[in-house]
């Protein structure tokens, strides 16, 4: 398949750019700095942005699916997913006309894009995640995936957002808790590998289209 992928520099990003290779994908991607990506020689390469439309529109072109592990590089204010996300969106839609137009997206998103992100959780770890984390710690990170949340959901395209809790770097443990409603419950961490793998499942899987979906250990 023809892969586009949206920040395949980050953690995340450069473990989905190594699954798509080991796939036998051809992979488009759009990299601030292509020098310092190691995959770069092995992928089609944009340089630019993800908040220009048109170094956005030439890493959609032609793709089968596109995937985003966009996200600031701080806690801070950053809008990454702000800015980049509609131009995504608007990107994929100039398309529709096309006769094979770009409709499938799989990004990763946070828990904590949605109110009901904490619904399974024991009352006493709803109010410390949800006043603690989601509201001071990762205030501005927790925005943006409310904004990525809002953009997506309102889009006309078959999009999944991927939900996990914090994610570590430890190797996959290949089975963990998958749930379309909430958080699953005193679920807390989940390895960057894990949800890697299940982007790349979602790749031939209808079920989560149009939707969001936690994963959690
Ligand atoms: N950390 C957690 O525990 C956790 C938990 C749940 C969800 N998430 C979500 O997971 C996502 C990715 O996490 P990660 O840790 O894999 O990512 P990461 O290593 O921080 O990588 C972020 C990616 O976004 C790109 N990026 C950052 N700022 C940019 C900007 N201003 N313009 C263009 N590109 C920019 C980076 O490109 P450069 O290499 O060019 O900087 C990099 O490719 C984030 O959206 C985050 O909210 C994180």
């Amino acid at each position: 398949m023809n892969i586009s992928i949206f920040g395949p520099s980050g953690a995340t990003g450069t473990l989905l750019t190594q699954r798509c290779l080991a796939a036998g994908h051809q992979v488009t991607a759009l990299l601030r700095t292509p020098e310092n990506f190691p995959l770069r020689d092995r992928i089609h390469v944009i340089r630019g942005s993800p908040f220009d439309l048109p170094a956005v529109n030439q890493t959609i072109e032609g793709a089968d699916v596109v995937l985003s592990a966009l996200g600031a590089n701080s806690l801070k204010k950053e809008d990454v997913l702000e800015r980049a996300v509609p131009q995504i969106i608007a990107a994929m839609q100039e398309t529709a006309a096309q006769p094979k137009p770009v409709r499938r997206i799989i990004v990763l998103g946070s828990a904590g894009a949605l109110p009901t992100s904490l619904d399974k959780q024991p009352a006493w770890r709803r109010w410390f995640v949800q006043n603690i984390v989601y509201n001071t710690f990762l205030k501005w990170p927790v925005a943006s995936q409310i904004s990525q949340w809002q953009n997506l959901s309102q889009s006309n395209l078959d999009w999944t957002m991927v939900m996990p809790p914090m994610l570590t770097n430890t190797p996959a443990h290949g089975a963990y808790r998958i749930d379309g409603d909430a958080l699953p419950r005193n679920g807390s961490r989940i390895s960057r590998e894990d949800v890697a793998d299940f982007m790349m499942q979602q790749i031939d899987n209808p079920q989560w289209i149009k939707k969001g979906v936690y994963l959690a250990w």
